[in-house]
């Protein structure tokens, strides 16, 4: 018989109630203290001692007014809604932790993926190559109308954006900084190697992107990423990433990326 591993991720939500609707008036009930640093990085000492491979956050860049028409009910219940931003408390509780993973929530229709790109590879570097990104495309009509496209992108051109969203990402990623960028060399004054960085040159449909990545490789380089869709276009689009040029491979949760001398894998940049 094959032994199989259980991983154990924590969910959660950067506010007082995610899933758990009402919850929070429990006489024992924490989540109030969202708002303080302490809370997350106690909680992912506590996981940690507790063995958890990882912790994954849920966001949502809207909130939810459906129901009789209105926030009022969402507010009232605290459901989702107070919500702060997943990525600010990372590095927090990466310096608290020395296994912990840590998936991350962002949505294609409405970040920019040379900005995201950006801050995922920022805290894998502050993290040590522990950070995953959940994708999501969106649902919440709120969203479009604060975030600046007034409705939303139908749902299945959603899945198309993202599918060039995460060719960007990839490109910035795996394609810009050559492992042996970073040269240092106090002597002749040469910090980067300029023929060691490279533009990725994108100009597609949805983004046009055609520098090179401002941060330099980080442990990953290309974080973990994992989404939820259910519909034909979400389950289809993994394989849409690969044929980019995307990898699948297997990862051990809150494990390190290393080469077999415990050094960072080297990758050949893709230009
Ligand atoms: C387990 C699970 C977790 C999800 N977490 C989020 C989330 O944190 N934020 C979000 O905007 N959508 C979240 N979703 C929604 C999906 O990302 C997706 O938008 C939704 O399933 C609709 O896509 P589809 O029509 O392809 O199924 C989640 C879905 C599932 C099943």
């Amino acid at each position: 018989m094959t032994s199989r591993r259980m991983r154990l991720f924590a969910f959660d939500f950067q506010g007082p109630a995610h899933l758990s609707a009402g919850l929070w008036r429990h006489e024992h009930d924490r989540s109030s203290r969202y708002t303080s640093l302490r809370y997350w990085t106690d909680y992912a000492k506590l996981l940690e001692e507790g063995r958890f491979d990882g912790i994954f956050f849920a966001d949502n860049v809207g909130y939810h007014d459906v129901y009789e028409g209105s926030v009022a009910g969402a507010l009232a219940d605290g459901a989702q809604i107070p919500a702060n931003d997943p990525f600010l408390v990372v590095s927090a509780m990466a310096g608290v932790t020395a296994n912990l993973g840590f998936g991350l929530t962002a949505s294609t229709s409405y970040e920019h993926p040379y900005a995201l790109a950006r801050r995922f590879s920022t805290l894998d570097h502050l993290t040590d190559g522990r950070v995953g990104w959940n994708l999501v495309t969106s649902y919440a009509d709120s969203a479009a109308r604060n975030l600046g496209t007034g409705e939303q992108i139908p749902h299945d051109e959603r899945y198309d954006v993202a599918a060039e969203h995460l060719e960007v990402c990839y490109k910035l990623w795996e394609g810009s900084w050559q492992d042996d960028a970073v040269v240092r060399d106090r002597h002749n004054c040469v910090y980067a190697d300029p023929t060691r960085v490279h533009e990725i040159g994108h100009h597609g449909k949805y983004f046009d992107v055609p520098g090179l990545a401002l941060c330099e490789a980080s442990p990953q380089r290309t974080p973990v990423i994992f989404q939820a869709g259910g519909s034909s276009k979400g389950r289809a689009l993994p394989r849409r990433a690969r044929r980019g040029g995307l990898r699948q491979r297997r990862v051990d949760p809150g494990s390190r990326p290393s080469g077999p001398d415990g050094a960072r894998p080297r990758r050949r940049v893709r230009t």
